[in-house]
């Protein structure tokens, strides 16, 4: 099929990758002349392990090409909305102009046959008012369905072409029968499809994201009751999720959740809900938030029982990324330990095995080092904040003998505490009560 993928952010540059490997003819509709300019060239725009590689092939095989604007590709058959949806400044609802901005603009140039897709994170109605101007501007009834995406970032490509499921809401059969036959190959290898109604789907999105926050949030709950009590909420996750109606996974008590979808999408759900008239419904969604947030402040606490006034003592802290293979910092936990830290006169020194690159000049406040090794020369306090395998795999015994004072604080739980111990190091690991 010859498809467009509109928008080339995370999710659409791994859309448009998944497709071309699926043996799509794609072209890929960027507006930021920096960030097409950097595709044609081979270049991704951000961190994801094996897309570029995954990228250049298809690129190579001529099955996916780059434009700046849909007038290139006005008679495809199938477009996929992938633009980003941040959350709106001064509020906490969605910023949908993006999606309305491609819609129209697509609107414009679009054959009556082709059918549209939104694939971006929406506050549920979006779809329908889109639909709406859509056929406004096109004279016609427009066939727009909604097929949300689950990629997590650090695994973007794998996700996309072996995901849990395909959710397709739509009003058209013709849209169903095109997002069939586009995924073809991956429904055929088993996945499960849920045909819904546009709603629906929408709602999926948010609503998987809003438990999966919940259930960090739940375990870290625990983990500040943990702390009070005497408790170790590492072994109550394990305790419990052997629960198969709980399950194990998503309980990793520490630092919390952040990245571009979680933190940003149940604040938008609260504000949707709140303008349907159901804000109650999910204003615990507000407490999942206040928990997450709370674990950053945990760390800073803890670093000022340790150290008393930050004022001009050296913290190491380890990752910058909101999770490890990924250089996003947005509303990463890692980062904003970081801030606060420095915010509290500490010297603070970062690391990361990549989004230093990423973190270009902002944040001046932040001592950058490359070497991991080097880095822990004269520390005061190491916070471990984002789990990159580097950091599981240090040796206690040569970092010791570099700083000044042997406290560190994981802030994932993954170090082997009687190890780093043993080796003589003071750990204090959040939702733990560990003795020294
Ligand atoms: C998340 C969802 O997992 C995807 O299904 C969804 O498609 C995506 O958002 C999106 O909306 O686009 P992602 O943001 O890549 O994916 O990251 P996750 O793997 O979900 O992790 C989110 C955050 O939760 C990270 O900061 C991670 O460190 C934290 N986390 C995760 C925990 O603190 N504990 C856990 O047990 C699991």
């Amino acid at each position: 099929m010859r498809v467009g993928v509109i928008g080339l952010g995370y999710l659409g540059v791994t859309h448009a990758v998944a497709m071309a490997t699926l043996g799509h003819e794609v072209v890929g509709i960027e507006a930021s002349p920096d960030r097409l300019a950097q595709l044609k060239a081979g270049k991704l725009p951000f961190y994801e392990p094996g897309l570029a590689e995954a990228m250049a092939a298809v690129v190579d095989k001529g099955l996916l090409g780059f434009e700046a604007s849909v007038d290139a590709a006005s008679d495809f058959e199938l477009f996929f909305l992938c633009v980003g949806t941040p959350q709106r400044s001064g509020s906490n609802a969605a910023d949908t102009s993006f999606v309305f901005a491609a819609g129209e603009a697509l609107a414009k140039v679009m054959s009556s046959s082709a059918v549209v897709v939104g694939k971006s994170t929406v506050p549920v109605g979006t779809a329908a008012d889109l639909q709406k101007k859509m056929s406004e501007i096109a004279g016609f009834d427009v066939k727009l369905a909604w097929n949300p995406e689950f990629l997590r970032e650090g695994s973007a490509l794998e996700d996309s072409l072996k995901p849990d499921r395909i959710v397709i809401g739509a009003w058209h059969k013709e849209s169903v029968e095109a997002l069939r036959n586009c995924y073809e190959k991956i429904i055929g290898a088993g996945t499960p499809v849920i045909e819904t109604d546009v709603a629906t789907a929408e709602l999926v999105k948010v609503a998987a994201n809003a438990f999966l926050a919940t259930k960090v949030s739940f375990i870290n709950a625990m983990a500040e009751v943990a702390e009070a009590s005497g408790a170790d909420a590492v072994s109550l996750a394990e305790a419990i999720g052997y629960d198969e109606r709980i399950g194990k996974r998503f309980l990793r008590t520490g630092v919390g959740f952040g990245g571009g979808c979680l933190p940003k999408d149940i604040r938008g759900f609260v504000a949707r809900a709140q303008e349907l008239g159901v804000g109650d419904a999910v204003s615990f969604l507000e407490d999942v938030d206040a928990i997450n947030l709370r674990r950053r402040q945990r760390v800073v606490d803890l670093a000022e029982q340790e150290l008393g006034a930050l004022s001009g003592k050296k913290i190491l802290v380890l990752g910058l990324s909101f999770k490890p293979d990924s250089d996003d910092m947005r509303d990463s936990p890692a980062l904003d330990i970081a801030l606060k830290l420095a915010a509290g006169s500490a010297e603070v020194t970062v690391h990361d095995p990549v989004a230093l690159e990423a973190l270009g000049d902002k944040h001046p406040e932040l001592v950058r080092a490359n070497n991991l090794e080097a880095c822990f020369e004269a520390k005061d306090l190491v916070v471990l904040a984002t789990e990159w395998q580097q950091y599981r795999e240090l040796d206690p015994a040569a970092a010791i003998r570099k700083v000044a004072n042997t406290t560190i604080i994981d802030g994932r739980n993954v170090l082997d505490i009687p190890t780093w111990q043993a080796a003589g190091w003071k750990v204090i690991a959040l939702g733990r009560n560990v003795h020294n």
